[in-house]
C-alpha cells in the first residue's frame, strides 16, 4: 500500500534501524525500486527531487521546468507508484526531495506525493522556520509527512569551512523541531551531495548523537535524516572508466559509518548518486555488448550510434539496464 512516509519512519524509531530513501527520475525506476524492496520484504521510500518532477512532467530541459510541469510530473509518478503500491505487500512512500519552495511542495502534494521535503536550509534560521511551518500546516492538513533541513551540506549546497562551520547545531535542531512541527529533519554532519565527497570524508557522528540526546531530553519525537549518503562503490567507478568513462575523484561515504549512525538516531539515508552511477555503468555495458548498438561506449555518442545503426529503434532496449 501507499502510505505517508511518517508510518515508515515511526517503525524505524521503534525498531532502531535506518531506512534507505532512493531517488527516481522515471516510472521504470520506481517499479525497479519497489521490486527490490519486495525482494527484501522491506518498506520502501521513493523520492523524486523537484527537478525530477519537471522531467517526469515531460520537460527534457527540466532545469527550466515550470510549476505546471512539476505538478504534471508529480501526478504522473504518483499515479504509477500508487498502482504499484496497491498491488504490493510492502508499504511504499513517495517523498519530494529538496522541495524549493511552498509552491513546489503544494504541486507534489496535489499530484499525490505522501511526503515532502521543504529545503529552507539556505535561509536564515527564522525564515527557514517560517517557510517550513507554512508547509507543515498545509501538508499535515492533508495527511502528508514533512522533512525540513537545517545546516548547509557541503558540495552542491555550499562549502563547509572549519572556521565558519555550517554543521547543524544540535540545540538549533531542537528549536527547529519545536517551532515548525516537522516530522523529519536533514542535518549537516559531514556528508555531501554528489560523487565527489572527498577521499577521507568522515561522518561527524557526534553531531547526530548530540542532536538525538537533546531531542530525547526535550521529549521531541522527530526523525533525523542523512543526505548525501551515497557510498560511490569504487568497482562501479572503475567499470565505468573501463567502458570509456572519465570519472575522477569519486569517493563516497563508508558503509560502516552509515551502519553506525543508523544505530545512533539516523533513520533515513538518502541515495541518488549511486543509482546514477550504476545506470551509467549498465548503459555503457549495453552499448558494448549489444551488436546492433556496437560502435562506441560513449553515452555522448548515443545519437550518432543510433544514426549509424538502422536496426536499433526500440527504446525498450535502453530501459532494462536502467531498471537493473
Ligand atoms: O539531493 C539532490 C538530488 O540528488 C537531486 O538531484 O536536482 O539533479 O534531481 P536533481
Ligand atoms: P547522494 O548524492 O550522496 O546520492 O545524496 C542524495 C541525496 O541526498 C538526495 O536528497
Ligand atoms: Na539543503
Ligand atoms: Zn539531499
Amino acid at each position: 500500500p501507499l502510505v505517508p512516509m511518517k508510518a515508515i519512519l515511526d517503525a524505524t524509531e521503534k525498531y532502531n534501524y535506518a531506512q534507505g530513501a532512493f531517488n527516481v527520475n522515471a516510472v521504470c525506476q520506481a517499479k525497479a525500486v519497489i521490486e527490490v524492496h519486495e525482494m527484501f520484504r522491506s518498506a520502501a521510500i521513493l523520492q523524486g527531487a523537484d527537478l525530477a518532477n519537471a522531467f517526469m512532467g515531460g520537460r527534457t530541459d527540466f532545469a527550466n521546468g515550470t510549476l505546471e510541469d512539476k505538478k504534471r510530473g508529480a501526478q504522473n509518478i504518483a499515479n504509477a507508484v500508487k498502482k504499484y503500491a496497491e498491488n504490493s505487500p510492502v508499504p511504499v512512500a513517495l517523498h519530494l526531495d529538496h522541495g524549493k519552495n511552498f509552491e513546489s511542495c503544494a504541486a507534489a502534494i496535489a499530484g499525490g506525493y505522501t511526503s515532502v521535503m521543504i529545503d529552507g536550509s539556505a535561509l536564515p534560521f527564522e525564515e527557514n522556520v517560517e517557510l517550513t511551518r507554512e508547509v507543515v500546516k498545509y501538508a499535515h492538513e492533508r495527511g502528508v509527512t514533512v522533512e525540513g533541513e537545517l545546516g548547509v551540506l557541503a558540495g552542491v549546497e555550499d562549502h563547509v569551512f572549519a572556521a565558519n562551520s555550517t554543521y547543524t547545531n544540535p540545540m538549533d535542531a531542537v528549536k527547529f523541531f519545536k517551532q515548525t512541527g516537522v516530522d523529519a529533519l536533514a542535518i549537516s554532519y559531514g556528508t555531501k551531495h554528489g560523487a565527489n565527497k572527498g577521499k577521507d570524508t568522515v561522518i561527524r557522528k557526534e553531531i547526530a548523537i548530540a542532536t538525538k540526546e537533546c531531542m530525547l531530553h526535550e521529549g521531541i519525537e522527530g526523525t533525523l535524516v542523512s543526505h548525501g549518503s551515497s557510498t560511490v562503490p569504487q568497482y562501479i567507478v572503475s567499470e565505468i572508466n573501463a567502458l570509456g568513462g572519465d570519472i575522477h575523484d569519486a569517493y563516497g561515504i563508508k558503509k560502516e559509518q552509515l551502519k553506525e549512525v543508523s544505530k545512533l538516531g539516523i533513520r533515513k539515508i538518502n541515495v541518488d548518486t549511486d543509482i546514477r552511477l550504476a545506470v551509467t555503468r549498465n548503459l555503457r555495458e549495453l552499448f558494448r555488448d549489444d551488436p546492433s548498438l556496437r560502435g562506441s561506449a560513449s553515452i555522448g555518442e548515443i545519437y550518432e550510434l543510433l544514426c549509424k545503426n538502422p536496426s536499433a529503434f526500440d527504446p525498450r532496449v535502453f530501459f532494462p539496464p536502467i531498471m537493473d
